[in-house]
């Protein structure tokens, strides 16, 4: 086998499962690869900070640019915004291809990153940055790409799933089950970034723009989080039959002025019938219409570490794959140069 040279920068709730399920099965990745992939160091802020997994010492390191440079594939999981873009930047203008969960910087940042992706050739895949484990950017980017999507509609965020089951269903305080969903490894870093929707708002954006090819920014998506959401609401819906869900619809709409689109995040009441209902603790739900295929439903886990490791791992598989092939074939990044669809008008019916 060729050998290729993957650096690791973070090892938290998904790193550390990464490294250790990448050493685990490391012949089995380099036969589906084609290549052997050496671990060739862990970037992380603190040497001595406790890990979900057991990981070589010698591999860990405070300090990512050597790591960055000569790198055949770099895997960024620090998450926020810097100093994760410069490295990506810089990993992409060595001559890396990228592999990154982080919807953050992709719903900030992307169109920078993707056209320094397309200037050298570089591919940068982020299965993992848009419901956890769920297999929903290659089907929108890659499966879909012949058809016209409608619209999205599901949920999109683990940790404000979990935290509104567990207050459903066994009637918990918020900050209770907002500390379990911490412990478990499945918020944010800043958990703000769950409970008030942005979370959820940065993963809507960027399953829009592949949905409905175009380059759908941050500030237009309709933000509302779940910390309003108390006992008592969560009694009266289900007293009246419903249950509540933080949702991301994506929609195309279609007027007397032609095409818009209409992205939002918002707490809804779900009748206790609908499939939505039934989704439970950190699992997530995606529906997409299409115009041709119909109606798609894609479900499971929308957080947490091992399960997201699993959409990492497929990306470093297909990072690898494409680098070997001397980088030919359509690389995750080629949306520079998108048309802009106007934003529509919010509703906040489901
Ligand atoms: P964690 O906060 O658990 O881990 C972050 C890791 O990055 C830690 O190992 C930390 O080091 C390291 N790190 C952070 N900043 C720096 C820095 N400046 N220099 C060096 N190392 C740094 O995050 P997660 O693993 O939960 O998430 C990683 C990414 O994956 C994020 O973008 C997140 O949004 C995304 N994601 C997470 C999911 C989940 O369920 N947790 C699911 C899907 C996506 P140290 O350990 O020493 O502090
Ligand atoms: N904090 C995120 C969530 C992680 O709870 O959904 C997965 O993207």
């Amino acid at each position: 086998y060729r050998r290729l040279r993957v650096a690791l920068l973070g090892a938290g709730a998904v790193g550390s499962q990464v490294a250790a399920l990448l050493r685990k099965h490391g012949d089995e990745l380099a036969d589906r690869a084609g290549a052997a992939l050496d671990l060739v160091g862990i970037a992380v802020r603190d040497l001595d900070a406790p890990r979900d997994t057991d990981l070589p010492r010698e591999l860990l390191t405070t300090d990512p640019e050597p790591l960055i440079v000569g790198a055949d594939i770099v895997i960024e999981l620090m998450g926020g915004i810097e100093p994760a873009r410069t490295h990506i930047l810089a990993a992409i203008n060595s001559g890396a291809d990228v592999v990154t969960a982080n919807k953050a910087l992709l719903a900030t940042h992307g169109p920078e990153i993707f056209e320094a992706a397309d200037q050298v050739g570089a591919s940068v895949y982020y299965e993992a940055a848009a419901a956890g484990a769920i297999p929903i950017i290659r089907p929108l980017r890659d499966s879909l790409a012949g058809d016209r999507v409608q619209r999205i509609m599901g949920i999109v965020n683990g940790t404000t799933n979990y935290i509104l089951d567990r207050m459903d269903r066994e009637g918990s305080e918020f900050s209770d089950v907002l500390a379990d969903a911490q412990a478990l490894g499945y918020a944010e870093a800043d958990p703000t970034a769950d409970v008030e929707g942005y979370d959820a708002a940065q993963k809507a954006a960027i399953l829009a723009s592949l949905a409905f090819h175009t380059a759908v920014p941050l500030d237009g998506v309709h933000r509302e989080g779940i910390t309003s959401v108390d006992k008592q609401m969560m009694d009266a819906a289900r007293h009246a039959g419903y249950v509540i869900k933080l949702l991301a619809v994506c929609e195309r709409l279609t007027g007397a002025d032609g095409e818009s689109i209409s992205v939002r995040v918002y707490p809804a009441l779900i009748p206790r019938e609908h499939p939505l209902a039934s989704v439970h603790g950190a699992n997530n739900a995606v529906f997409v219409q299409a115009e041709a295929a119909g109606d798609l439903m894609f479900y499971g886990a929308g957080a947490g570490g091992v399960q997201t490791a699993s959409a990492v791992l497929g990306d470093i598989v297909s990072a690898a794959r494409r680098h070997i092939a001397g980088g030919v074939g359509v690389g995750e990044s080629t949306r520079a140069n998108l048309p802009v669809v106007p934003i529509g008008r919010v509703t906040t019916r489901y």
